[in-house]
């Protein structure tokens, strides 16, 4: 009997050792998103498997299986828009052409503006100049001496409008100069800087780092230094820089085997943070609100009109909020990379925006007043580098340029801005502005009778499509002619600075308008009944699989 007892108990241990991990690998499949965002590996051995064509000139315009009329239509625009663009900005793109075989960012650039298919055919009659010779208001001038409205927002830094940052740079660099770029010794603006960063993230340290990608890293050093677990979490689609471990997915040569990719605003994720002893922290970028678990938006994927976006500021208040409290149960680090959207939201960036503490905070892009700069902001037990009872176990971070006095200037100037009142009266109903703005511009494309509409986060915007199409990443070249200026993402990121007023604003909606209705009367918004987004992605597919085995 007691023999008996004693096997099925040996039995149900061993069960038990087998069943609960696997339970848990259970656990976290579920909490990852369906998509190929959910799916790292997959999505990389996916892009293995894609195989590189183009389409021939005929095909370029009907891909979509437009009638004889519409392509004409389509061609004739094409061609239009083509002449347009070749002279009127023909020194960029003549420097440009130059540039490209020896810039390597300038090909990778200029070959993911629209789904590869087309890309091609776009470079070559499509060309972008990529310089720009003068900046100054919202608006930048090519080296044709056009004007163009900025919506690219230098990747996010530029919150203020241009010549705020040159006035930090310049009078930074005032401050910085008895000393010049003395590096190892501080420039006494350091102290200022720690001061005011510490008041803005409510932590107790500040580091400063090169870039928002090293500042990351740092975090998330940190982080598993203190916790001893392994493994970061991070959110489908959430963007934290280019270093391996928060780049699981495609465009990372060595996928990291220490990062979890889960859903974002998802139970079964949070239950994956209640029941696993490995994970160090959760990395979250406040930008996804926008598009939870979707990645950014370039146009180079936008191959149907599948974008979807908006915002919910109660429910992602409540999502970051239920974070806080699972971290804080289980010690896990609860790092808010406030790269892109600090100080864009609020004067105390997310936190202040959304109500959550978190652990670690990292700040980069307009921190820097203009300069490149990454920073960690943390509680004093996280932002330790060493331990007294172990002191060879340290946790090295350590960059020759870190608190560069020009780029600590910078800061001090930017810093010490944001109190006046002038900086401060930009925040005062800042989303109503900016969400009525978005309103105003939906209410225009609606009344044009256009497919197109925009949802946005404060003044990050992107643009959608509300009618199944292939040609929906044409707007870009139509907004260019405009001239509305993009980033290489095209229409998945629009990025307003904050000294818009209403009459440039006025500008670039009535040009927007334009850009969508001169698009539609050439044709390209043209689908017949059967045209599904579905459709479309079964046609890539198919097309994909002929390629790929030669059919
Ligand atoms: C949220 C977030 N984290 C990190 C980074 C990386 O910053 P950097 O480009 O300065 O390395 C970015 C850049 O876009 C970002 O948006």
């Amino acid at each position: 009997m007691s023999q008996t007892f004693l096997l099925s108990s040996v039995a149900l241990a061993a069960l038990a050792a087998t069943a609960l991990p696997a339970w848990r690998r259970l656990e976290l499949s579920r909490a990852k998103h369906p998509s190929l965002t959910g799916h790292s590996r997959m999505a990389k051995r996916v892009a293995a498997q894609l195989p590189g064509y183009s389409y021939d000139d005929q095909r370029f315009f009907d891909s979509d299986g437009a009638p004889g009329d519409v392509v004409a239509r389509r061609r004739a625009g094409f061609e239009a828009l083509s002449h347009l663009l070749r002279t009127r900005h023909a020194l960029s793109i003549a420097a440009t052409r130059e540039a490209r075989p020896a810039l390597s960012d300038l090909q990778f650039t200029s070959s993911y503006r629209v789904p590869f298919q087309y890309s091609p055919h776009v470079r070559e009659h499509l060309p972008v100049g990529a310089f720009v010779r003068a900046a100054s208001g919202v608006t930048m001038q090519d080296l044709d001496g056009q004007d163009f409205y900025d919506l690219t927002g230098s990747y996010g830094v530029n919150l203020l409008g241009v010549d705020f940052y040159k006035e930090c740079i310049a009078e930074g660099s005032r401050l910085a100069e008895p000393l010049g770029p003395v590096l190892g010794a501080y420039h006494p603006c350091v102290l200022e800087n720690v001061q005011r960063l510490r008041a803005i993230s409510g932590l107790d340290e500040v580091s400063f780092h090169m870039s928002g990608t090293e500042a990351v890293m740092q975090a998330v050093r940190l982080a598993r230094y203190h916790t001893r677990r392994s493994h970061l979490v991070r959110f489908s689609g959430a963007y934290h820089g280019w270093w391996e471990d928060v780049q699981p997915g495609v465009g990372n040569p060595l996928p990291p085997h220490e990062t979890y990719t889960l859903r974002e605003m998802d139970e079964r994720s949070l239950q994956v943070l209640r029941k696993r002893k490995d994970i160090a922290c959760v990395l979250v970028n406040p930008l996804q609100a926008l598009h939870p678990n979707a990645g950014a938006p370039g146009d180079s994927s936008l191959v149907d009109s599948s974008r979807r976006a908006g915002f919910d500021r109660v429910a992602y208040t409540e999502w970051l909020q239920a974070l806080r409290r699972v971290c804080s149960e289980r010690g896990i680090v609860l790092i808010l990379d406030e790269i892109f959207v600090g100080f864009r939201l609020a004067p105390g960036g997310a936190q202040e925006y959304f109500g959550v503490q978190a652990d670690m905070v990292t700040y980069g892009k307009t921190l820097g007043g203009g300069l490149p700069v990454g920073v960690v902001c943390g509680r004093a037990a996280l932002m330790k580098r060493y331990r007294e009872e172990r002191p060879a176990d340290i946790c090295f971070a350590r960059g020759t340029f870190n608190a560069h006095p020009y780029v600590m200037g910078a800061m001090n100037v930017f810093l010490k801005r944001m109190e006046t009142p002038q900086v401060r009266a930009l925040y005062d109903d800042l989303d109503e502005r900016w969400n009525a703005r978005a309103r105003d511009l939906n209410d225009r494309l609606a009344l044009a009778g256009v497919p197109v509409h925009v949802a946005n986060l404060s003044s990050i915007w992107t643009v959608l499509y509300t009618s199944p199409a292939r040609y929906n990443w044409l707007l870009q070249y139509y907004l260019r002619a405009q001239g509305l200026a993009l980033s290489w993402v095209g229409s998945g990121r629009l990025i307003f600075s904050l000294n818009y007023s209403d009459a440039d604003f006025e500008q670039v909606a009535q040009r927007f308008v334009a850009a969508a209705r001169a698009m539609h009367q050439d044709g390209w918004w043209w689908h017949d009944a059967a045209l599904t987004n579905k459709a479309i992605k079964r046609g890539i597919l198919r097309e994909m699989l002929a390629q790929r085995f030669g059919l």
